[in-house]
């Protein structure tokens, strides 16, 4: 068990025992984790805070226009009634038509038409129910979202095993993704590939995604069953010449009965939303008896956990959809806003005076760059900056510090990563 589940039910146990004796198997498993809100929350007052997931300028959110001016014009109709488990319908076929523009090779036909979720962390969930049991193994990156262990390992108790998707260098590799399923002997795998990525704002080239989906076939057709989750949170964000379809697409194109490509995406980062709370499960498939049944079984699972998910949030984003020529353009600016910020990150970082207190990990797309610091420990590095600079950033692990570019302005930045080198030096001395 967790630790921090274990002094939670210590804790329990003693300021009221009979309620720690009518927790469940899973509420007794449960905590909340210090990861990244907790680190957040710390750094909430820092001047220059490049710890969150979502995109700010200095005194505000960064949002798009449309969408919030939408909020002025709902009519009760779209905001009091029942939305249905699946999400509204009209809502569903614009998601599709927006998935089907941006991914050219993906046929209407080899998809199923996308299911609202309660973004993509419900979605996720969904995953766990439907397709995870204990004792599953999950193969991730080492470098992952921290969320996944929550929702998979102590929802679901699976068997997480990483691999490393970075050489000694801090350059993006296959290598460790195809030895792993090169080796892999089981009959059933849940994949989790999540590109852009987080932490580390990485997307792969065509090449590499060849590589990647080739590896899978192979897994795959030696008869290992494949969960092939696509985590597309931050789609879209790419800033150099990546695969800019989603791996779901080329997942799907394979046509194995047994690998099953499940894509999450929604409007929480694509549409700077992050409260709307409006993503979307897609499976590729193109049996229609597989589609319809696998439809019910996600309605259920929606049913019986949160009933349906908000009108408000889905009705706003159907109409920025509908009205989609100005909103693409407000969402643009804010793309182009991003790949300021990355191209200022990307100059500064890889500066030949900061190589005695970091290697950056390969960077190209999303939020986030993460940094391998030399002779400190990640976690007095963090405090330190917020104590002595008002700077706010994320420590991964052992070694790493993730920075989101995301939010600093973009004058902002050499001074921040300046003032990080000096917080090292600081410390190593
Ligand atoms: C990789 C990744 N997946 C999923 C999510 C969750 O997104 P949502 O807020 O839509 O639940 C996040 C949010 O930070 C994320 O970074």
């Amino acid at each position: 068990m967790n630790p921090l589940a274990l002094d939670l039910n210590e804790q329990l146990s003693k300021s009221n025992p009979e309620v720690a004796d009518m927790l469940s198997d899973l509420g007794k498993l449960m905590y909340y984790p210090k990861g990244i809100l907790s680190q957040s929350a710390e750094a909430k007052s820092t001047q220059y805070n490049a710890t969150i997931g979502m995109a700010t300028y200095s005194d505000s959110k960064m949002y798009a226009n449309t969408l919030n001016d939408m909020f002025n014009h709902l009519e009760p109709d779209d905001i009091f009634p029942y939305a249905p488990p699946q999400g509204i319908e009209p809502l569903r076929d614009l998601w599709q038509q927006k998935m089907l523009k941006e991914n050219p090779d993906l046929d209407k036909k080899d998809m199923t038409r996308p299911i609202l979720t309660n973004a993509l962390t419900h979605g996720l969930s969904l995953v766990g129910d439907m397709f995870v049991d204990s004792g599953d193994t999950l193969l991730l990156p080492t470098h992952n979202w921290g969320n996944y262990k929550l929702v998979y390992s102590t929802r679901h108790n699976a068997e997480i095993e990483t691999y490393d998707i970075f050489d000694e260098e801090g350059h993006f590799t296959t290598e460790a993704l195809v030895n792993t399923l090169e080796n892999y002997k089981k009959d059933k795998v849940i994949l989790i590939l999540n590109y852009p990525n987080n932490p580390t704002g990485y997307t792969p080239t065509q090449d590499e995604v060849t590589t990647i989906v080739n590896a899978i076939k192979s897994l795959a057709e030696r008869g290992t069953n494949v969960i092939a989750l696509v985590d597309d949170a931050y789609y879209g964000l790419f800033y150099e010449d990546v695969y800019t379809q989603s791996l779901f697409t080329a997942l799907t194109n394979l046509h194995l009965d047994n690998i099953l490509p499940i894509r999450l995406d929604g409007a929480t980062k694509e549409f700077f939303a992050w409260g709307l709370r409006v993503g979307f499960i897609t499976f590729g498939v193109n049996n229609e008896i597989t589609k319809q049944v696998l439809e019910a079984k996600v309605k259920g699972m929606i049913r019986s956990n949160i009933s349906s998910g908000p009108m408000p949030s889905q009705s706003a984003v159907k109409y920025v959809l509908e009205h989609s020529e100005t909103f693409n353009n407000e969402i643009q600016q804010n793309i182009d806003t991003l790949q300021a910020r990355y191209e200022v990150t990307k100059a500064v970082v890889y500066d030949d005076k900061y190589a005695q207190f970091w290697q950056p990990y390969d960077f190209n797309s999303g939020y986030f760059m993460a940094l391998q610091v030399k002779d400190v420990d990640p976690e007095q590095l963090r405090k330190h900056l917020i104590d002595q600079y008002s700077i706010g950033i994320i420590a991964l692990n052992a070694t790493d510090i993730r920075i989101a570019f995301s939010c600093v302005e973009k004058d902002d930045i050499p001074h921040v990563f300046d003032t990080i080198a000096k917080a090292i030096a600081d410390l190593q001395n």
